[in-house]
């Protein structure tokens, strides 16, 4: 073993492309569970490492800063969202935290495109009901959907991958409303052709929403019934952000009451778990995180995460730090 290499655990096996940039500057362990990492493997596989690439399903808190040990410098995170990662914690431990932003918009917004296209057109139902063999022939009255040409969207939280709906949605001559934290700067409204709107009015108004926001304590259960209770009954919800955004509990509530006409979901609230009673309604899209799933992206994923951990290892600002703070002396 070349001792003059820094150690890194990788928590799964990643894309071929994103390995070889690891192993040509550390030595690298890559843990070969498929799946959910269980806990203990790794609290037991992080210890003296100087840096973790991990997944979103990887809790990254104290506790496993801790049993890694003081030597850790990075923890590079193979997503967008770092929800999974203890950044106050790691920061004030002097630890960089990175993630893979960028590459993945344009994939996770085609995502979202085609489970609100699919929810909207009951291709799935559809799909199964001739997979039973019961298609007896054209039928004016068969399985009736939503024209989504025209209608009105409203994108919860405006940034990338939201803009990235924007752009697809104005291929279909849809309305759109946004509704974030803040309004953008106008420039970028009517650059996007856009009109803000509070969460009450969104939800009023559109006729699907399409949630692209962070999960933070702020938006945690942004979406629970009294949310739900506000969109017009024959409106979707689609979900490609983090699963406990919405309060899932709440959703299956709306939909077998069909409160709502439908919703797709790309996440979970308590991942890999599923509301059971989702499973067996129809009016559910149900798919298992595949935002960013693409060859190519995934690919590329693998790249950003792997040099954003050996440029830290190097001592370099990784191009997507997420916690530039970290960097500051400490009496400043
Ligand atoms: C996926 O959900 C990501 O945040 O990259």
């Amino acid at each position: 073993m070349d001792t003059k290499k820094p150690l890194v655990y990788s928590t799964h096996m990643i894309p071929n492309e994103g390995l070889s940039i690891l192993n040509d500057n550390c030595v690298v362990k890559v843990s070969n569970e498929e799946g959910i990492l269980p806990r203990s493997i790794l609290l037991e596989e992080v210890r003296g490492v100087d840096g973790i690439l991990c997944f979103l399903t990887d809790v990254i808190d104290r506790e496993a800063m801790e049993a890694a040990g003081n030597q850790l410098r990075v923890i590079s995170n193979f997503a967008a969202g770092y929800d999974n990662i203890d950044v106050e914690e790691a920061t004030r431990r002097g630890i960089l935290v990175t993630n893979t932003p960028g590459v993945l918009t344009e994939t996770t917004a085609d995502l979202a495109w085609a489970l609100l296209m699919a929810i909207a057109r009951r291709v799935v139902e559809g799909d199964k009901f001739v997979r039973e063999g019961k298609f007896r022939g054209w039928d004016a009255l068969l399985f009736l959907g939503t024209d989504v040409h025209g209608a009105t969207l409203g994108i919860i939280g405006l940034g990338r991958i939201g803009q990235a709906m924007v752009r697809r949605a104005q291929g279909f001559n849809m309305k759109v409303i946004y509704y974030d934290q803040e309004p953008v700067l106008p420039e970028i409204e009517s650059a996007l052709n856009v009109s803000y709107r509070n969460l009450h009015n969104l939800l009023n108004e559109a006729d699907f929403i399409s949630i692209h926001v962070p999960l933070t304590d702020r938006t945690f259960h942004l979406i629970g019934e009294k949310e739900l209770k506000l969109m017009k009954k024959e409106s979707y919800l689609i979900n490609t952000s983090r699963g406990p955004v919405i309060d899932e509990k709440a959703l299956f509530k709306a939909l077998q009451e069909e409160w709502i006409r439908g919703a797709a979901l790309d996440v979970f609230e308590n991942e890999p778990e599923v509301e059971p009673g989702l499973l067996s309604l129809d009016n559910v899209i149900l798919v298992p995180h595949i935002g960013s799933a693409s060859y190519k992206t995934r690919s590329r994923m693998a790249i950003i995460a792997a040099e954003n951990l050996v440029s830290a290892l190097r001592g370099e600002i990784p191009e997507y730090l997420v916690n530039p703070e970290v960097l500051r002396p400490k009496n400043e």
